[in-house]
């Protein structure tokens, strides 16, 4: 079912559709925007199709049932019992973080993130007038780490928030819990609420742990930021929610969402979150062993005709690219992937200085049209 190459020009989808716009040139072959090049699975079709047939699309309803199933999704897929009171809905992932960081901070308050990162994750710390500190990853031969001693290096009396990317894009780590904890440790230390972005916890190839899980000090601390938008490819349906047990933050955070008006999902949005969470386990399954084995024919290929550097990710479908050993400039590489290679990547310096030389490839398609992309990197960079 992964196996089908499905034309998704001219559907008004970012990925192919902004070629011409952001890389000046409409035909080159997309691996970067985080979306899936499959279609979704058929009991969510069905449901979406049912409810487009009716033909009055009124203000939607937040039925309780999501949060049954947002609850039921968070127990049975990552061991993590939450409440109804602690869930708030919004209309994406990033809205709910960029409400955050107002609820947390101050203006002029210093906000940390962990590079190389998902690049809005900075941007909406500036445009909230906030100051970013960056903690920049250790990186040993691609495998990507917290450096905590420069953490604590960087943290002062203006330090409101630590923004954790988890499972990380771009670098594919899954943090382990002990990883978690001692990072969590010294936020709570410092009085730091930690943001945690999980949007891609479904995603993942080993054992994921919800920050806010891990005991009751650290979900004090905790707004975690997740959604259906990535695992079932329904990123255009701008449905997402925001979990916290801390009633004075969920407050906080509420006052700014309303504030905001972004709490109101579209019917479509309301309805596929629901169903996928409700019906989603075994297709999910049937997913990631299709990505995993993506990612191990790409890493293979890449690994045996080229220099790049590439590890294996723990969670995503997102190959994080090192170019370094060719001695090129970054822009030089740019080039030569978009004139030569005719392929869309993410350029690596958009997700912070430390991107540089590198560049992210979404391997979500099917096997065919991810070996158009391979061949095309391998036959121009030997
Ligand atoms: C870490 C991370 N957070 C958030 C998003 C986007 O979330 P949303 O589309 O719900 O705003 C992405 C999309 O790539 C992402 O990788």
């Amino acid at each position: 079912m992964f196996d089908e190459i499905i034309d998704r020009k001219n559907t008004s989808c970012s990925k192919y559709d902004d070629l011409e716009h952001y890389f000046g040139k409409a035909e080159l072959n997309p691996y970067w925007v985080a979306d899936m090049d499959f279609e979704i699975p058929p009991f969510l079709q069905e449901a979406i199709q049912k409810r487009a047939s009716h033909n009055i699309f009124g203000y939607g309803k937040q039925n309780k049932e999501i949060y049954s199933a947002i609850k039921s999704w968070m127990k049975n897929q990552h061991s993590w019992e939450i409440e109804t009171s602690w869930i708030s809905l919004c209309n994406g992932v990033v809205p709910a973080y960029s409400a955050c960081i107002e609820a947390f901070s101050n203006r002029g308050d210093e906000v940390i993130v962990q590079t190389p990162v998902y690049f809005p994750l900075f941007q909406y710390i500036k445009s909230n007038n906030r100051k970013l500190l960056t903690n920049p990853l250790k990186e040993n031969n691609g495998y990507y780490t917290m450096d905590l001693e420069h953490l604590k290096s960087i943290i002062t009396p203006k330090t409101k928030i630590l923004v954790l990317c988890s499972p990380h894009n771009p670098v594919g780590r899954v943090w382990s819990k002990k990883e978690l904890e001692e990072l969590a440790n010294i936020c709570i230390e410092k009085n730091i609420t930690i943001i945690s972005d999980e949007i891609h916890a479904d995603l993942v190839f080993k054992k994921f742990t919800p920050l806010a899980s891990i005991n009751e000090n650290v979900a004090n601390i905790t707004v975690t930021l997740n959604s259906a938008g990535k695992t079932f490819n329904i990123a255009g349906l701008n449905a997402s929610y925001c979990i916290t047990s801390n009633q004075k933050l969920k407050v906080n955070l509420d006052k700014i969402i309303k504030k905001r008006v972004i709490n109101s999902i579209n019917v479509f949005g309301l309805i596929a979150m629901q169903c996928a969470y409700e019906n989603g386990n075994e297709w999910l399954n049937n997913l990631n062993n299709y990505l995993i084995s993506n990612i191990n024919h790409a890493i293979e290929l890449l690994h045996k005709h080229t220099k790049i550097k590439v590890c294996k990710p723990e969670a995503t479908y997102l190959l994080w690219l090192d170019f370094s050993l060719y001695n090129l400039e970054h822009e030089k590489i740019k080039k030569i992937l978009i004139e030569d290679c005719n392929i869309a990547l993410n350029d690596g310096i958009t997700f912070g200085e430390n991107g540089k030389y590198h560049f992210r490839l979404n391997t979500a398609t099917s096997k065919s049209y991810l070996n158009i992309g391979l061949n095309n990197i391998i036959n121009n960079f030997k």
